[in-house]
């Protein structure tokens, strides 16, 4: 926890908005995607998804297969705790939306369903995508697909494969047309991550995205974000705190940056705490 702050605080202060950014591929996603403040009607069918969840008072039976909760003792869980601890943020929901439905996407894999916060995002982001989300607990799966079926989600284009991440990605044939998008988002551990980063590199085009969830979770996530950004194959990377945005475009300068997904957000509390 201690270390979170510290990684907050340091990201707060070395972030910055688009101002100073030269790159017109990375200008062009902050002003028009991350600050885009245009309300979707989409966000409402967000919000009902989530609710539903929050109001499901279920108990389910999980298997765990990540880096562990920090919030569960038990592996009966609460369908509307899981929504509220494991799943994607409101605010991240909707900007995995815009993300999507700025780059549109026409094949996206989420590693980690959990109850389909943020495959209804991704669905919504560009509703002809084929979209692969995987996940290794089949009861919680099994809510997710549930949980489609309630909301009237086109689920034609989306297939829920309940496997463990390492055996689909292992014996898997993805190709670069499987994955223009994807969403790491399970197994939050350095060993995982590298593993999932290193399988999953021959399926790079120049126009891939991939967005790693919780880069600065622990120490460990903070080392492998640092190994992926040094891989002689990435060449622009943006730090957003919560998801590292990874970029494989030959035509650019190799480039990180740090950007805070709410624009004027760090200036405010450095005035505030007068640093
Ligand atoms: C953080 S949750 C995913 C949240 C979801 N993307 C969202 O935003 O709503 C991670 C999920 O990955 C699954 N998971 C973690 N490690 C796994 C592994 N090695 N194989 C299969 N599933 C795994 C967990 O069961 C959990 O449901």
């Amino acid at each position: 926890m201690i270390q979170q702050i510290k990684s907050y605080l340091n990201f707060l202060k070395n972030s910055s908005n688009q101002h100073g950014v030269h790159s017109p591929f990375v200008y062009s996603l902050i002003t028009k995607c991350f600050y885009d403040k245009k309300k979707y009607v989409e966000y409402e069918i967000l919000n009902q998804y989530r609710k539903s969840l929050l109001e499901n008072k279920n108990f389910i039976e999980v298997t765990d297969f990540g880096a562990g909760s920090r919030v569960f003792k038990s592996n009966k869980r609460q369908i509307s705790k899981i929504a509220k601890t494991a799943g994607i943020s409101p605010k991240r929901a909707k900007l995995l939306f815009r993300v999507v439905d700025y780059f549109q996407p026409e094949t996206i894999l989420e590693i980690g369903t959990s109850l389909g916060l943020a495959t209804s995002a991704i669905s919504l982001g560009n509703k002809a995508a084929k979209i692969i989300s995987l996940e290794g607990c089949s009861k919680t799966q099994e809510q997710a697909q549930l949980q489609f079926q309630k909301s009237n989600f086109n689920r034609e284009n989306i297939k829920f494969i309940n496997t463990k991440f390492e055996d689909y990605l292992l014996n898997c044939q993805l190709n670069t047309e499987h994955c223009q998008l994807i969403y790491f988002d399970g197994n939050h551990s350095k060993k995982a991550t590298l593993d999932y980063f290193e399988q999953l590199l021959p399926t790079i085009t120049n126009e891939t995205v991939w967005i790693f969830d919780d880069i600065h979770w622990s120490k460990d996530m903070e080392e492998a974000w640092e190994i992926i950004k040094n891989h002689p194959n990435i060449k622009v990377t943006i730090d957003t705190f919560q998801w590292g945005f990874v970029f494989f475009r030959k035509e650019q300068e190799k480039e990180h940056f740090i950007i805070n997904p709410r624009k004027n957000f760090s200036t405010y509390i450095f005035q505030k705490l007068k640093i």
